[in-house]
This record gives C-alpha cells, sequence and structure tokens, in this order.
C-alpha cells in the first residue's frame, strides 16, 4: 500500500474527535435554549433557561479554549482531497472556528454588561469581559443573536459536506472525525 492509502485512514486523534463531539452538543443545546428561553429584558434575572444558557456556554467557553490549543499542538491527519477541495475545507474550518470564538464571546459580554457572572461549572467564575451597564456590552447581545444565524448557516454547509463526502464521493472524510 502506498504512503498516500496509508494516510486515507487516519483519524483525527481521539481527544480531538472528543472535543469536536462535545462542542457539537454543547452548541445544539445552546441554540435550542437560546431559542425557547425568555426574551431577555432589562430586569430579566438570570434563572431557568437563561441559567442553563449561561452555565452551558461557560462550559463551551472552557471546551473551545482547550480544543484550540489541543489544534494549535496537533496537527490533524493528512488529508488526501485535491488541492481545490482542500483549500475550501481548511477556509470553512477557519470560519467555523472564529464563528465559535465569535459568538460565546459575545455572548459573555453581554452576559457581563447585566451584570450576570459567567462560572464554569457552576465554581469558577470568569471575568467580566464589559463593565456592568456598558451600553457596548449590551449591544454585543444583538450582535451575539445575529452572528448565531451566521453560524448556523456555516454549520449547515459544513454538515452537508460531510453528508456529501460520505454518500455521494464515498469518501473516507466523515470516518476521520468518527
Ligand atoms: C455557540 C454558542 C451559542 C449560541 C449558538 C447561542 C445562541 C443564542 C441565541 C439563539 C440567543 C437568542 C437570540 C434571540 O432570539 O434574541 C442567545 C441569547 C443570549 N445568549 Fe447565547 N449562544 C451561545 C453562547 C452563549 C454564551 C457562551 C453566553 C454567555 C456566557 C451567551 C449568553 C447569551 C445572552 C446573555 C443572551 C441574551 C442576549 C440578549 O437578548 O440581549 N450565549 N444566544
Ligand atoms: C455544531 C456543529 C459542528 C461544528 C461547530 C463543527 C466544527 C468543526 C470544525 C471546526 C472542524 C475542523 C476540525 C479541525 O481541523 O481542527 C470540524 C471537522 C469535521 N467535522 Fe464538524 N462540526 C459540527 C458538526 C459536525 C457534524 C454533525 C458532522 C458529521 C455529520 C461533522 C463532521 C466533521 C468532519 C468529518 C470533520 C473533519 C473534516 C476533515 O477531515 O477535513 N461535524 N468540525
Amino acid at each position: 500500500m502506498s504512503a498516500i492509502e496509508q494516510h486515507g485512514d487516519e483519524t483525527y486523534g481521539l481527544v480531538a474527535r472528543l472535543l469536536h463531539w462535545l462542542v457539537v452538543a454543547l452548541v445544539a443545546a445552546q441554540f435550542v435554549l437560546g431559542w425557547t428561553m425568555p426574551e431577555v429584558h432589562r430586569d430579566t434575572q438570570p434563572v431557568g433557561l437563561i441559567a442553563w444558557h449561561l452555565a452551558l456556554g461557560a462550559a463551551l467557553i472552557a471546551a473551545m479554549a482547550v480544543r484550540i490549543l489541543w489544534r494549535l499542538t496537533h496537527r490533524p491527519p493528512p488529508s488526501d482531497l485535491p488541492p481545490l477541495l482542500s483549500t475550501v475545507s481548511r477556509v470553512t474550518h477557519f470560519v467555523l472556528y472564529a464563528a465559535l470564538i465569535a459568538v460565546p464571546v459575545l455572548g459573555w459580554a453581554n452576559a457581563s454588561s447585566r451584570g450576570w457572572s459567567v462560572k464554569v461549572v457552576g465554581a469558577l467564575p470568569l471575568p467580566a469581559l464589559a463593565a456592568s451597564g456598558s451600553t457596548v456590552g449590551h449591544a454585543m447581545g444583538d450582535i451575539h443573536s445575529a452572528l448565531a444565524w451566521v453560524l448556523l448557516v456555516l454549520i449547515g454547509m459544513h454538515v452537508g459536506a460531510a453528508l456529501l463526502h460520505r454518500f455521494v464521493f464515498k469518501d473516507n472524510v466523515l470516518r476521520r472525525m468518527m
């Protein structure tokens, strides 16, 4: 078997795969909570579904921090896609990472501007990203909600590509992340 064919059998490492699917679960929960929780107004208290959105949000921020550190120190398995597809895939992944940072950070800044503390596993408080009552932090809530839609479109493209690889091209791209 040639070296290139052997490359085709490699998967992402166990930690990268666990982090990918943990982030998928947390992001899915954040969309459901974000859209089902009560609307947030000036005097809304962070309880119930809103408290869950903040708690899972903090877990997501922690998971993304670990994931980015891991990604910067561990290369993905070599890809045997044609150069153009490989570039498209790399650019999409980069933009996905950017949105996976921007959306949570904007939500976090918005929570800070409301004077809400964001705690990882209910214990480790993250520093406030915006002063309590800050109008900039407040505006970030709107950008957070708008960018969540952009993230959703990116995820749709990404999942569509994964399914295309699996069922149309019938290559091993999906297996790399399973
Ligand atoms: C990828 C992760 C996340 C997604 C997909 C997401 C999604 C959403 C959605 C859909 C809404 C409701 C928007 C609306 O209809 O008005 C929302 C609101 C909100 N989210 Fe997130 N969220 C995420 C992460 C976070 C994090 C990490 C925090 C804070 C730690 C956070 C804090 C908030 C707050 C405070 C609001 C209320 C904003 C406002 O109405 O002013 N979110 N989020
Ligand atoms: C919330 C939803 C999702 C997000 C945010 C997401 C994000 C990402 C990111 C950022 C990467 C790049 C990994 C890296 O190189 O470091 C990736 C890779 C990958 N994801 Fe997802 N993903 C999601 C859902 C899914 C789903 C549902 C599937 C399967 C149907 C999937 C299949 C894959 C595959 C196969 C790869 C590896 C692609 C390759 O080898 O080039 N992802 N994902």
